[in-house]
């Protein structure tokens, strides 16, 4: 057993650097070049070869799937993609300017109330319970999102894909725009597989922390929603669009971030904790923004981004992480910025899911130590003896 004294010396803040459990689902693979492997695949290779339904199979079952396993995936996912009415009604409550992501963790925590599943551990009840949240999560974004603006509620169309379905959702795309909307939902499409898994980021483990004490996934899966929320994890999307409106223009970015730089500001969508050399998922995604911007004839967005890229890198040495080109396209697809995060839940709960099922299945408490910094012991005094 670890003494006081060597757990003390291993302090590192923040868990940086910090060896917390073993996984055979994400391997950062900074050395060997391809950035980021998926149960052994590169993303790059994912990004460019795969769908997001089938980099979601990989993660949750660990194999990529043949075509049949994948069609009937596809059709599952489309069969559960039916809320409840109780939800429906629920969302119908709620006030128009709650934010999405509140919206999302307070709606999953309902769905485990009506799934009878919930309370089981088994793998095969996890995977059942990971397939109605695959899907039932674009439907409670879409479905809050839509009563809040009166648009009417849209049904999911089997014969599209998982991202051309969640665009239909979140935008309704006219049909006249075929094109440019398939465009869109690739891109859609690729970055949800981006956004898929990430080793133990912030997310992640607060959902293996909450699975570790054997709890159900629903309530691992709340706490990972509400640990994404944060702008310095997950929130970070949102934040960056946010400052692209307000920068406004390529020719404002410089002074923009020069200032926000002095007065000691953080940039959103630069940096990383693991990440320090760059990182490759911002490369595809940046080549995708890039190419959208073009097809949309809309540089604006990416000017934008550019000019803050090239400050960024020459005042702080900082790379874009995945966050900061995914925003360019985002705004292209006229997606609403407070749907950013959200989209990425869309995504992440299948590494989440896939993580929970991994705790489990090789668990031990997720209890770690802390530096006491407190006052010296003190001596107890008695109610009416003290000042
Ligand atoms: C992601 C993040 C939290 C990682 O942080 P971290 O590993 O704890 O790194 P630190 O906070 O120790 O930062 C190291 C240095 O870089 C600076 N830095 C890091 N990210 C920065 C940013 N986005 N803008 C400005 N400065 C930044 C810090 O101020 C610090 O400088 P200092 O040593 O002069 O104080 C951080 O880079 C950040 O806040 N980024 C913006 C939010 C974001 O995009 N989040 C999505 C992450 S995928």
């Amino acid at each position: 057993m670890p003494t006081t004294e060597s757990v003390m010396q291993s302090y590192s803040p923040g868990l940086e650097g910090v060896l917390a459990g073993e996984t055979a689902i994400c391997q950062v693979d900074d050395e060997g070049g391809a950035g980021l492997r998926y149960r052994g695949y590169a993303v790059g290779e994912l990004a460019e070869k795969a769908t997001f339904e089938e980099v979601a199979y990989l993660l949750l079952f660990g194999k990529l799937p043949a075509r049949k396993e994948l069609d009937d995936f596809a059709a599952e996912l489309a069969a559960r993609s039916v809320l409840p009415d109780r939800i429906v009604a629920f969302l119908a409550t709620l006030p128009r300017d709650a934010h999405p992501m509140d919206i999302l963790r307070t709606a999953v925590s309902w769905l485990g109330l009506l799934d009878s599943d919930s309370s089981h551990r088994s793998r095969e009840a996890t995977l059942r319970m990971s397939m109605r949240l695959l899907a039932q999560i674009p439907l409670v974004i879409a479905t809050a999102h839509r009563l809040a603006t009166g648009a009417e509620i849209v049904q999911w169309q089997p014969a599209l894909s998982f991202a051309e379905n969640l665009l239909l959702y979140l935008t309704g795309l006219k049909a006249d725009e075929y094109e440019r909307t398939k465009a869109m939902a690739r891109v859609l499409d690729i970055s949800l597989i981006l956004y898929a898994e990430h080793e133990f980021n912030a997310s992640t483990f607060s959902a293996r922390v909450t699975a570790s004490t054997l709890t159900d996934l629903y309530s691992a899966v709340t706490a990972a929603i509400g640990t994404l929320k944060g702008p310095l994890h997950g929130g970070a999307n949102e934040a960056v669009a946010e400052m692209f409106v307000s920068i406004g223009s390529p020719e404002r970015a410089e002074a923009w971030v020069t200032t926000a730089l002095a007065e000691k500001k953080r940039i959103m969508g630069f940096g990383h904790r693991v990440l320090k050399h760059g990182d490759v998922r911002s490369d595809i995604i940046q080549r995708e923004a890039e190419r959208l911007s073009d097809l949309c004839g809309d540089r604006r967005w990416y000017d934008i981004a550019l000019a803050v890229d090239r400050v960024m890198r020459r005042e702080k040495g900082l790379y874009p992480n995945l966050d900061f080109y995914t925003a360019v396209a985002y705004l292209l697809m006229g997606i609403p910025r407070a749907l950013y995060t959200p989209l990425f839940v869309c995504s992440r709960i299948a590494g989440w899911c896939a993580h929970v099922i991994e705790q489990q299945e090789q668990n031990r408490l997720i209890r770690p130590r802390a530096l006491y910094k407190g006052p010296a012991p003190e001596v107890y005094v008695g109610l009416d003896d003290r000042r």
